[in-house]
């Protein structure tokens, strides 16, 4: 018998929900544009709700999932990718289990390659407090950074103020450093090496806290494992890969209805966005 071949689901491309509370997914869109520029892609921010950081487990669970079910019924997307930490920390059993049809693809922080990294075997997890107490990154940390120390820092404002940089408001540099200081630890003869941006919008800022940071460490992204997450179960699913397609522009949803400044709004021309 020749070798079972995937399905193919003809000529259409893939139809992708990328979702965050806020713009942070920008951060991971852009990645999922770049393996597979020819995807249909939605932007969702649920700006009406954010910052999620502080929102109790059911409360962040029933959010999101009312957030979705609308834009689920209208886009049919293929994929969901939960580009936010906080969110896939409760909400991806959840939607696997309302949606068994549709690929969710999930943020999941970087603390393996972390601690497969750190030379000091000092590592922290810069997250928001919602993440950072969630069993779903004690675990992780329990599970692939045994023999590290991990210093899990929970931002409050970080997120607000990556918001407020793509928004073209200016940024305090002593606010941002009173943020990401205490995930700069030197003790017992072990100083932090390695950063693991456990927040979507963080990279956003990347530049900003190099600039303050107290010394220079690898500041750990997820968005490129999560684009190839999401490239290899589109594959899965019968969806060939077009590297070389134009990017496609797709709708940003705002769940507040309010339309984007001048500034934000040419961060997401830029990106491919347009209004819905
Ligand atoms: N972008 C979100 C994350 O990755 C969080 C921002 C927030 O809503 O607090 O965790």
């Amino acid at each position: 018998m020749p070798p079972a071949s995937p399905p193919r689901r003809g000529p259409r491309p893939p139809r992708v929900l990328v979702f965050d509370s806020g713009l942070g997914g920008l951060t991971v869109l852009g990645e999922v544009d770049r393996v597979r520029p020819e995807a249909e892609r939605a932007y969702v921010a649920d700006d009406a709700v954010f910052p999620y950081g502080d929102l109790p487990e059911p409360a962040l669970v029933a959010r999101v999932l009312d957030v979705l079910a609308p834009l689920v019924d209208r886009i049919r997307p293929d994929a969901v990718v939960v580009a936010c930490n906080t969110a896939s920390t409760a909400v991806l059993p959840p939607l696997r289990a309302r949606w068994p049809e549709l690929a969710v693809v999930g943020t999941v922080p970087a603390v393996k390659p972390a601690a497969a990294a750190s030379a000091t075997r000092r590592i922290a997890v810069l997250a928001t407090p919602g993440t950072v107490a969630r069993d779903y990154t004690r675990d992780l940390v329990r599970a692939f950074a045994g023999d590290c120390a991990v210093d899990l820092v929970g931002a409050k404002r970080l997120a607000a103020l990556a918001e407020a940089a793509l928004r073209g408001e200016g940024l305090d540099d002593a606010e941002v450093l009173a943020e990401i200081a205490p995930a700069f630890v030197d003790r017992d003869g072990r100083r932090t090496d390695t950063v693991v941006l456990a927040c979507t919008h963080y990279p956003l800022l990347v530049d900003v806290f190099a600039r303050v940071a107290p010394w220079p460490v690898a500041y750990l992204d997820p968005a490129p494992a999560i684009a190839r997450r999401l490239d290899a179960v589109l594959a899965e699913r019968g969806f060939a890969a077009a590297r070389d397609a134009p990017l496609r522009p797709g709708p940003v949803v705002f769940t507040s209805g309010r339309a984007p400044g001048p500034a934000l709004a040419r961060a997401l021309a830029a990106r491919g966005l347009v209004p819905a």
